[in-house]
């Protein structure tokens, strides 16, 4: 037994030290596999490192807040070419709301008082190409990020987002698609994203999609589609 004039000192050291020591070594370690592997854009180790102690799968070239650890719950999954800013939170479950209580200590059996883990994660898939702003939630019960798919920053997603939907706000709702639906089919049939970067083309991808469709077009067609994603997100 601890004597009791101790026990506050050593509590208020192991504070200060578990959080900052931890996390420090933690971003120590990414950065440095990092720096040995050209980034996390194609860093093979780091994948290897999220996948196997925070189950978080994270495909080619994708980048940013996933490779922060506990940014994304376990569980998932995330495509190639994936953008993810800042601040971007993925909780893949809920505290129970049918139990007593909804506290860690009745579901989470890390805390020693749960025989064992009462709550099941729900797996979410995070498409190809997608691109999460700034700040956005992903709720426990989102199962799909469609491919093409933009989250607006501050988004709070509690459904499925449909491929090269663009969604804002909270809850968050579809204001549009990224193009028009015979372009989305071609791309989504295509999956350029299979292909390493040194088989893209700048020609094709520097520059507005499709091709020789001025912008200001593609955007009032992919405009002409609100409708369409009215009845998805209603
Ligand atoms: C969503 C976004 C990509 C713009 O997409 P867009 O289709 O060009 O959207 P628009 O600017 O035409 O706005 C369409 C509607 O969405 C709303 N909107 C746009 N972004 C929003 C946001 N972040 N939150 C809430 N509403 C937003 C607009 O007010 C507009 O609403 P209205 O039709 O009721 O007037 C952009 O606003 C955004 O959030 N970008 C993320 C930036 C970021 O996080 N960068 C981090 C570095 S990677």
């Amino acid at each position: 037994m601890i004597n009791k004039y101790l026990a506050a000192p050593i509590a208020a050291a192991l504070y200060f030290l578990y959080p900052s020591n931890a996390r420090l070594l933690r971003a120590i370690f990414i950065q440095a596999v990092g720096g040995l592997e050209s980034g996390e854009l194609c860093s093979q180790t780091l994948r290897r490192i999220f996948r196997d102690y925070h189950r978080v799968k994270i495909g080619l070239y994708s980048h940013g807040e996933c490779f922060i650890p506990g940014a994304f719950d376990c569980h998932t999954t995330v495509g190639r070419y994936c953008s993810i800013a800042r601040g971007v939170r993925v909780m893949n479950r809920n505290h129970p709301l049918e139990f007593k209580s909804t506290h860690a200590y009745f579901f989470n059996p890390r805390l020693g008082f749960s025989p064992a883990d009462q709550v099941d994660f729900i797996p979410l898939n995070i498409g190809n190409d997608v691109w999460i702003g700034a700040n956005a939630l992903i709720l426990p019960n989102v199962r799909r990020i469609g491919d093409g798919a933009v989250i607006a920053a501050g988004a709070v997603v509690n459904k499925d987002v449909p491929p090269y939907a663009i969604v804002v706000g909270n809850p968050a709702r579809i204001v549009r698609f990224r193009f028009p639906p015979d372009v989305i089919e071609e791309l989504l049939s295509g999956r350029w994203w299979e292909k390493p970067i040194e088989e893209l083309k700048p020609a094709e991808f520097c520059q507005p999609y499709p091709l020789g469709v001025p912008e200001c077009d593609a955007r009032s067609q992919s405009r002409n589609i609100h409708n369409q994603a009215d009845v998805l997100s209603a």
